[in-house]
């Protein structure tokens, strides 16, 4: 299994690798034999593998790219995983917050993979993975830009998909349910809350407890690289990953709109 990973890549690049799904994603890779970097808004000697990066701002991207040319010039495994969420209705959220969700992850994700594009096409066997959330298929009452932003994200990189030639990396796009991080404790939160925000909140965090292990997605992800195929995918839960979206198929939609707002208690 190690074997194969490190004959197809040499070096890889994970947004966001101090924490969360990306930290249990770089240790792998760098358990696999890898060359790893991931990125952070907090480096520290202690973590030589993070590149200091922020990516709320196109210029902050442009500022990333520019710095490690030369070492991204070679990379050919990119996973792009940052990201964080303001919680509260859609009138409880900032225009400051607005525009810094849908920059972190869906511009800078568009504008990152433009960039690194040229070295995963390179030569064959790259892989650009886009961690994705199925929140964009399952609206979450309280992440409206979020939802939006994964929604967005999913559409690129099914453009991207029918747009596949000859030549170009395998695209993934993982499309997570739950996996138990640290997450909710990274979103910001509203001054005030409504009683229906806060019992929306209550499910939140209720789900994230009993998610599984970032680890599960590991032996995802690395059955999807080793098949070659690109494509979409949903991850996690069974009942997150394959009972909802097959309700979503076979129910109508204002069926399943009222499903979604009983579970988080609207
Ligand atoms: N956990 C879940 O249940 C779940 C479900 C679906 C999708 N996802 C997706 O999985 C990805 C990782 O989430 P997680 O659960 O691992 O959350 P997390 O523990 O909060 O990690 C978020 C990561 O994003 C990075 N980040 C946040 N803001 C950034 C910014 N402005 N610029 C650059 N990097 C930034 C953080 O890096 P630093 O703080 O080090 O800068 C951190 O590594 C996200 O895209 C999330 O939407 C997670």
């Amino acid at each position: 299994m190690a074997a194969a990973l490190q004959q197809r890549f040499r070096r890889a690049l994970i947004t966001g690798g101090r924490v969360g799904i990306g930290r249990t994603l770089l240790k792998w890779l760098q358990s696999e034999g890898l060359e790893v970097r991931g990125t952070t808004r907090f480096p520290s000697p202690d973590s030589p593998e993070l590149l200091s990066a922020d990516f709320s701002s196109s210029a902050g991207v442009d500022a990333f790219l520019g710095e490690h040319q030369d070492w991204l010039s070679e990379v050919d495994l990119v996973i792009l995983n940052a990201g964080s969420a303001d919680f509260g209705f859609f009138p409880n959220q900032s225009e400051a917050g607005i525009e810094r969700q849908l920059q972190l992850m869906l511009g800078s994700v568009i504008q990152l993979s433009r960039g690194l594009w040229p070295a995963l096409s390179r030569k064959p066997g790259g892989a650009c993975v886009f961690i994705n959330s199925l929140a964009g298929q399952f609206p979450i009452p309280g992440f409206p830009v979020y939802n939006a932003a994964k929604a967005g994200l999913s559409q690129f990189v099914e453009s991207l998909l029918v747009e596949e030639g000859q030549g170009g990396p395998q695209i993934l796009n993982c499309c997570l349910g739950d996996f138990r991080t640290n997450f909710n404790q990274h979103v910001t939160q509203p001054i005030d809350t409504s009683k229906e925000e806060e019992k929306a909140w209550a499910r939140i965090e209720e789900t994230m407890s009993a998610a599984p292990d970032p680890k599960r997605l590991v032996r995802c992800l690395e059955r999807r690289l080793q098949k070659g195929h690109s494509g979409s995918w949903k991850m996690g839960s069974a009942v997150q990953a394959f009972w909802a979206p097959l309700a979503a198929r076979l129910l109508p939609a204002s069926w399943m709109r009222r499903l979604v707002r009983r579970y988080y208690h609207q």
